[in-house]
């Protein structure tokens, strides 16, 4: 009787994931150029070959910035959806399959804590717009990218981040950078800015847990964000896979905390992950710090060149929020579509959007 129903389970589950595949191919022909799909690296293989544009945050924002298409279905996480409602007409219609697929480092920092922060800057140093440039990881919600628009500040992407911390302090002498601590810290260090010089605003605290001096004297604001599924590589990771493997590469997202960057050979995007795997020798041997899907799809794609690419946390580190977008849901948005019926939008509104964009437009303008 159990046998029974597990077979039966079993087989009612593959008949499913078949006929889902089945259905967005269907949809995606009914509804030609009327769509996009855009898919991040970190979507599972069910939904990401069904993408039509795939890339890492800077370049998926690009494709919805020129798209043509009546509906672009992001399969990615909300910030996405968002900034691609942003850039894209308001008749264009931007779309999140799982309209749970959050950020959690995005959700580290919001409006009113940024903005008692920068009235709390406002006291110590008289004038924060006159001292800091407002800067957001695209991670961040789009309140807080319209925030950094009327600040005159900035939003960076993993890709851009150097260009834009350039540009930052072309315009004032300090930046505060929110969400993620790790890509401020490593974008920064790498542009010549020691440690000493960077502080961490603990959003939990008055005054972000600093002295008077303390801010004074920083260049570099950090706010207390992190992604917990780059925060899960350890700097030991790293090391036992080098005593194995001594001619071993090591290649990490700016994620991941300052000690593991600077144990990496190699620190960038998700996009320049790929890149550099791509284009490396054959029969090389990589560690990679970035979330599982990824890594996974890398080292079968790379596998018919002698290549080995180990990932480098020794449990699962999946990006859970990533990974709710799933071939059935991306089914029923695409069948809803055909019957012209819009679900899960994402709408920022128009003031917001307004503001947002100036802060986009000035990122895009110091991308390579
Ligand atoms: P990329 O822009 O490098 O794809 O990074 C996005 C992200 O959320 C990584 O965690
Ligand atoms: Fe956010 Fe981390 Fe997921 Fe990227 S991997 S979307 S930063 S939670």
């Amino acid at each position: 009787m159990a046998v029974d129903a597990i077979s039966f389970r079993a087989i009612s589950q593959f008949d499913n994931e078949e006929s889902c595949q089945t259905r967005i191919r269907e949809a995606k022909d009914k509804l030609g150029d009327k769509l996009l799909i855009l898919g991040h690296h970190y979507q599972r293989d069910e939904v990401f070959q069904h993408a039509d544009c795939i890339g890492d945050s800077l370049k998926l924002s690009r494709m919805a910035a020129k798209s043509n298409a009546d509906y672009i279905v992001f399969c990615g996480v909300h910030f996405m959806a968002e900034v691609a409602d942003i850039l894209s007409r308001p008749e264009q219609i931007s779309i999140l399959p799982d309209l749970a697929a959050g950020c959690s480092m995005a959700d580290m920092a919001n409006l009113a804590k940024v903005e008692k922060a920068w009235r709390e800057l406002n006291k110590v140093l008289g004038d924060a717009d006159a001292f800091i440039t407002p800067m957001t990881y695209i991670n961040s919600a789009a309140d807080l990218k319209a925030f950094c628009g009327r600040h005159g500040g900035i939003v960076c992407t993993s890709t851009n981040a150097k260009n834009v911390v350039e540009w930052g302090f072309a315009q004032r002498e300090k930046i505060l950078f929110f969400p993620d601590q790790h890509l401020g810290r490593n974008t920064a260090y790498k542009m010549g800015i020691s440690l000493d010089e960077m502080v961490v605003w603990d959003f939990d605290e008055p005054m972000g847990g600093l002295t008077e001096a303390q801010i004074k004297n920083a260049k570099m604001i950090l706010w207390k964000g992190f992604c917990s599924v780059h925060q899960m590589f350890k700097p030991e990771h790293i090391d036992s896979f080098l005593e194995k493997y001594p001619d071993g590469k090591v290649i990490s997202h700016p994620e991941a905390s300052f000690e593991v960057c600077q144990k990496s050979d190699y620190v960038g995007s998700t996009e320049y992950i790929i890149n550099t795997i791509r284009d490396a020798e054959p029969n090389t041997h990589w560690l990679v710090g970035t979330e599982l899907n990824l890594v996974n799809r890398l080292a079968e794609q790379f596998k018919h060149q002698g290549k080995i690419i180990e990932f480098m946390a020794p449990t699962v580190s999946m990006c859970s929020t990533m990974f709710r977008i799933n071939a059935y849901q991306l089914a029923n948005i695409l069948d809803d579509l055909v019957e012209g019926n819009v679900k899960n939008q994402i709408k920022v509104s128009k003031n917001e959007a307004e503001q947002a964009l100036i802060a986009l437009n000035r990122m895009f303008e110091v991308s390579p």
